[in-house]
């Protein structure tokens, strides 16, 4: 872990510094929702050791390295041939963690750590109606480790400041997080996590 925690360092603070600062918020909240889905009683969150999780957090955008940077720094809407690239970021993570992540993880962890990584990156923009991207998959179809990214994903973008927008606060946030439940994010995720006030403080990683 320590090895593949050095190339999230390496790839990600290194080359684009607010990309990093979301991807480890976006771990960071994965971590939380696990704890407050465990605490509920939900043991399909027990899959996965605590730093697998955060890996597979960290890890969800690698493939944004090989998008144009100025792609990504745009505060204008993207052209059609434009969205492509950036779509790509999802195909582009998972190769790059397939060949990265087996050069480094440790054996006896190497397993577990490469396809969480992979799912995460793979299917973190897939959403449960099968409006996502890049393959369409829908409801179960999309990993679960990918569906708490999604979650943890989206929570993040109305919570930070973007190019294009200003933060919105974590209330506001969680109502939006619950209009969505069901249609394009997991409910089994969503209403346990964000129905429930006391959990938006739990959540903070400020
Ligand atoms: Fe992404």
């Amino acid at each position: 872990m320590r090895n593949t925690q050095q190339i999230v360092k390496k790839y990600l603070y290194n080359s684009m510094p607010s990309y990093a600062d979301h991807s480890v918020r976006v771990a960071e909240y994965m971590l939380r929702m696990q704890e407050i889905l465990v605490g509920n009683g939900d043991l399909r969150f027990k899959a996965w050791q605590p730093d697998v999780l955060w890996l597979a957090g960290a890890f969800h955008d690698i493939g944004k390295i090989f998008v144009p940077r100025e792609l990504l720094e745009k505060n204008v809407a993207l052209t059609e041939d434009e969205w492509a690239q950036m779509r790509a970021h999802t195909t582009l993570s998972a190769g790059f963690l397939h060949k990265k992540v087996r050069d480094v993880s440790e054996s006896s962890q190497y397993d577990e750590a490469l396809e969480a990584c992979i799912h995460t990156a793979m299917f973190h923009h897939e959403r449960m109606d099968g409006s996502g991207y890049p393959n369409g998959a829908s409801g179960e179809d999309i990993p679960l480790i990918a569906r708490l990214c999604a979650v943890s994903d989206v929570y993040d973008a109305l919570t930070a400041d973007r190019p294009y927008r200003k933060a919105v606060s974590v209330e506001c946030a969680a109502q939006k997080l619950l209009e969505q439940a069901g249609i394009t994010l997991d409910a089994s995720i969503v209403e346990p996590v964000f129905g429930n006030e006391a959990n938006l403080a739990r959540l903070s990683v400020a």
